[in-house]
């Protein structure tokens, strides 16, 4: 049956050593939302994404993406499919300036494919140049165009989380999940991040589901907001429901 769901998680599972990480968790993330998760520390949140996106592989349930089951896919196909990740510590490229910490993101290039009968010196030249354009336009968008330069390992933290918003339209997203894009980082860009996270939802359609312990961000941007304890899901609202619902505030607390 059709329905909304870009991202639909049934039944999932996954224990290392004995800690049942995620345990038997369902849940769905509706096309064009910025959907919130959150839960106290350990409840299972960043396993869901490495689970999401084929850095772990479950020990029972299933997870689709566009209504089709990708639990088998490698993680390089999910991501051409069109859901990317960012993770909990920002792992840009130190060295490279941020313009070439976008130019690195994989996406179908030609020049890649040695064996494309695309393959020419003149058509890789104009690929790098579409490149080139595509992450200038990206950094004017996220507003980090005055960093263009830079070497990345000289960003602040919240420019750090900026740029791997960035890195992730690179590939043109259909899904992008963030985790907690934004700890340790100040008031000012937090705000910068909120704004930066909405238009890329109305402006490109790209669909978010977030991972975050700042309640005011979390509370501000999503809807809805799907809480994890113990691996499995509790809740699920809008800010004013999860934040009136006892099996939550039971939950914070045992925590
Ligand atoms: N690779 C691993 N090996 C062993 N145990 C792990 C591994 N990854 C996660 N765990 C355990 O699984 C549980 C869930 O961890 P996870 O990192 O998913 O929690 P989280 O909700 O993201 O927490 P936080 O909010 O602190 O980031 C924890 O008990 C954690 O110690
Ligand atoms: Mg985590």
């Amino acid at each position: 049956m059709p329905n909304n769901n870009i991202l639909t998680i049934e039944n999932l599972s996954k224990s290392f050593d004995g800690i049942q990480a995620v345990n038997n968790c369902s849940f769905n993330v509706s096309t064009g939302s910025i959907t919130g998760l959150i839960g106290p520390n350990g409840a299972g949140k960043t396993t869901v994404f490495n689970l999401i996106t084929g850095f772990l592989s479950q020990d029972s349930g299933n997870v689709s993406f566009q209504q089709k089951l990708i639990d088998k896919d490698p993680t390089h196909n999910i991501f051409k499919k069109g859901l990317v990740r960012t993770f909990q510590i920002p792992r840009e490229l130190k060295k490279m300036t941020v313009l070439e910490n976008l130019l690195v993101v994989p996406k179908n290039q030609i020049g890649e494919h040695i064996w494309s009968p695309l393959f020419s010196f003149k058509k890789i030249q104009l690929e790098e140049e579409i490149n080139i354009n595509k992450a200038k336009n990206i950094l004017d968008f996220i507003r980090l165009n005055h960093l263009t330069n830079e070497y990345a390992g000289n960003l602040s933290t919240g420019q750090k989380k900026l740029l791997e918003l960035a890195r992730t339209l690179m590939s043109d997203p259909s899904l992008v999940l963030l985790d907690e894009p934004v700890a340790g980082v100040n008031p000012t860009l937090v705000n910068d991040l909120m704004d930066n996270i909405r238009r890329s939802n109305k402006e490109l359609g790209i669909t978010f589901l977030i991972i975050e312990h700042n309640m005011n961000f979390i509370m501000n941007l999503c809807n809805p907001i799907i809480v994890l304890s113990n691996g499995t899901k509790i809740a699920e609202g809008t800010a004013e429901q999860i934040k009136s619902d006892q099996s939550v505030v039971n939950a914070y607390l045992g925590g």
